[in-house]
């Protein structure tokens, strides 16, 4: 069996120009990010989705960036074949683009390989400055959870007209914003198929889609979604696996074999 190569950044842009669609899914730790990696995904994305699978919060604005940190150290301890991108947490990017630069050279110490941001116009300065300092940036737009309360919740974006935040000739205009300062690709969640595929024509950069439809240059999932390991369900998101019920009936035999006096039994024990 020939070996798999580590993903590099040019790969993204070479497999947009072939048709090879991405495949990203998140991971917050060493073990996880060994077994997708092992599953072949080509990104793995430490996102700031930590905040609500792994802290449970309620959004993913308080989570740090000494906590991101520590997720990608984590992570990047895998030595994975899959490109690592950090996600720059609310409050680590939004006051200047030299805060943006720091940022993204804290995480790119602990072992990302490149960093994603949210934001289109606004933060376009920030990308462009980031890329200057030879650091890969993954933009996001659409649905980004980082503006909760400005979108009231985490809401479908670009349903209606206009140039506002969220509206559809808005969001044309933050890809485009985020293609030319430089960025290597460009997540689009939660808006309407037909608008992530007029993007995704419209861009030169790969678009990778969550709730964006199948036009996208590739997709991206929350690993605890694809896994089942959390109680919620997205109509944008696909169970993969039923690891929660596994969890569970595991941990539970655990308890009833402790109980009953069966575990530890003698061949698992020391003489
Ligand atoms: O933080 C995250 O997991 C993300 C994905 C939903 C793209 O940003």
């Amino acid at each position: 069996m020939t070996e798999r190569k580590k993903v590099t950044v040019p790969d993204l842009a070479a497999w947009r120009e072939g048709g090879r669609r991405i495949s990203m899914i998140t991971a917050y730790d060493y073990t996880f990010a060994r077994l997708v990696d092992l599953a072949g995904v080509d990104m793995i994305l430490v996102g700031d989705s930590l905040a609500m699978v792994v802290q449970g919060e309620r959004n993913t604005i308080p989570v740090d960036l000494d906590e991101m940190a520590y997720h990608v150290r984590c992570v990047a301890r895998a030595r994975t074949k899959a490109l690592v991108v950090g996600d720059l947490p609310f409050g680590s990017y939004q006051a200047s683009a030299q805060q943006a630069v720091e940022s993204s050279i804290r995480l790119m110490k602990e072992g990302a390989e490149a960093v994603k941001l949210e934001g289109g116009v606004t933060v376009a300065s920030s990308i462009a400055a980031i890329t200057a300092a030879d650091i890969p940036v993954v933009g996001h737009i659409g649905l980004t959870p980082q503006s909760y309360h400005r979108m009231g919740g985490h809401r479908v974006q670009g349903r209606t007209a206009g140039f506002e935040p969220g509206g559809r000739e808005r969001l044309l205009e933050d890809a485009h914003a985020v293609e030319q300062s430089g960025a290597c690709a460009v997540v689009i969640e939660g808006v309407p198929l037909d608008l992530a595929a007029e993007i995704t024509d419209k861009v030169s950069i790969p678009t990778i889609g969550i709730g964006a439809g199948p036009h996208c240059s590739g997709q991206v999932l929350v690993m605890h979604d694809v896994l089942g390991l959390c109680e919620a369900e997205f109509r944008f998101a696909k169970k993969y696996a039923d690891l929660r019920t596994a969890v569970i009936d595991a941990t539970s035999s655990f308890v009833d074999e402790v109980r009953g006096g069966t575990w530890p039994d003698l061949d698992h024990s020391f003489s």
